[in-house]
């Protein structure tokens, strides 16, 4: 099974710019409870490492990149984000890593869940025990 689930938006551009519209249950493959950016991070910043137990997200790289690693314990895939117009699924219990930000990153989140720490895996070794059934 591929990891890398990707979306790809039409682009509602005209001659004015472009526009990507992005609704529940359509280009966004669940109800989405939450919404966050993340900006601001340093080139040599890496983020993520953890998994999540029972949350569906879409990560969009609304300007500049980031290399995406998802990880499912059993085999690591990467690609980057680096197009508005092109979102990555993020299903359960898939280990994400956010590498490599470019200037002026602004990585969006959208989210099936609120925030629920007890919802993370964050440590690598007890995502492997999990995927693994101990
Ligand atoms: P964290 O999930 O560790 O960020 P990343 O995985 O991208 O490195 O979150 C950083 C902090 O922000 C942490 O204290 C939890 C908090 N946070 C919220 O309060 N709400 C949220 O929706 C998210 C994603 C994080």
């Amino acid at each position: 099974m591929n990891l890398l689930k990707t979306i790809d938006f039409a682009q509602l551009g005209d001659e004015r710019g472009s526009l990507i519209s992005l609704e529940a249950n359509k280009q966004i493959p669940f109800d989405i409870k939450r919404v966050y950016y993340i900006y601001g991070t340093e080139k040599e910043v890496a983020r993520g490492f953890h998994a999540h137990k029972q949350l569906q997200q879409v990560a969009v790289c609304v300007a500049g990149k980031c290399r995406m690693i998802l990880d499912d314990g059993k085999k690591r895939e990467e690609m980057w984000l680096d197009s508005p117009a092109k979102g990555l699924l993020i299903e359960d219990m898939v280990w994400r890593e956010m590498h490599d930000f470019s200037e002026g990153c602004v990585l969006l989140v959208l989210a099936s869940e609120h925030y629920d720490e007890a919802d993370y895996v964050r440590d690598y070794q007890q995502f492997l025990k999990i995927q693994r059934g101990e």
